[in-house]
């Protein structure tokens, strides 16, 4: 895969595999291409070459990205914050108007604080809760495969645990496959099966996570230790 924004060539050819059920990190410094990588897959950038999601060619557009079960958690969240949570989560169920109600009880059963604060605009949730609200809207359209972009992003540590322990709950109770991009490489390694270090556009080292955040190369540039 290769992307452009006009003259700046942000990727490379990199390439990339999710496997069904997987979750895998995309780890990098900033600029790296991560957040590129994701907007490539779901086609909210332009790019040259294919992504193949369940055997089938996907067409560049975000809608058919959205058809076929990807959702995207863009960086910086996306949630509206003059919106209600409640009308946050419903927009996120566009695709799929039927069983509303069983929908949100499943979302409230891995977001239970979310019960009692259908009301409240989205705009006044803390950063933790607003990352969870458009991890949680993202999840109303029940995709298959979930990109995240850099969820740990201006949160406390605690909150960073909490949010992964709640995407690994959903690979492991609803076998979601998740490709997530991180610069916390720490959280990102441990909760992941397989990684990528993107540098400048292309890929510099792939593997096992726990091979990676044993490798010296990474944790001298992205464990800090
Ligand atoms: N909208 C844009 N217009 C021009 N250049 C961009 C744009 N978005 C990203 N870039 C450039 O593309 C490269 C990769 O960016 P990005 O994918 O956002 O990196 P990361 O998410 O790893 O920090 C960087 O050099 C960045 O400056
Ligand atoms: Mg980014």
């Amino acid at each position: 895969m290769e992307a452009r924004y006009g003259p700046v060539h942000a990727l490379h050819g990199i390439s990339l595999t999710v496997d069904d059920g997987e979750i895998v990190a995309v780890l990098g410094a900033n600029g790296a291409g991560k957040t590129t990588t994701l907007r490539a897959v779901s086609g909210t950038v332009a790019r040259r070459g294919e992504v193949v999601f369940d055997g089938r060619r996907l067409r560049r557009s975000p809608e058919a990205a959205a058809r076929l079960g990807i959702a995207h958690v863009p960086e910086g969240r996306g949630t509206f914050s003059e919106l209600t949570l409640l009308e946050n989560l419903r927009l996120g169920a566009y695709t799929r108007g039927d069983g509303l109600e069983e929908n949100l009880e499943r979302v409230y059963g891995f977001f239970g604080w979310m019960r009692n604060r259908r009301e409240q605009p989205a705009g006044t949730l803390s950063g933790g809760e607003q990352q969870m609200l458009a991890l949680a809207r993202a999840l109303m359209s029940r995709p298959r495969l979930l990109l995240l972009d850099e969820p740990s992003l201006g949160l406390a540590p605690m909150i960073v645990r909490e949010i992964f322990g709640i995407v690994r709950r959903l690979n492991e109770e609803e076998k979601l496959t998740v490709l997530v991009v991180e610069q916390n490489a720490t959280v990102a390694l441990e909760s992941s099966s397989r990684a990528y270090v993107l540098e400048a556009g292309r890929v510099a080292l792939e593997g096992p996570s726990d091979d990676l955040a044993k490798d010296e190369a990474v944790r001298r540039s992205y464990l800090g230790y």
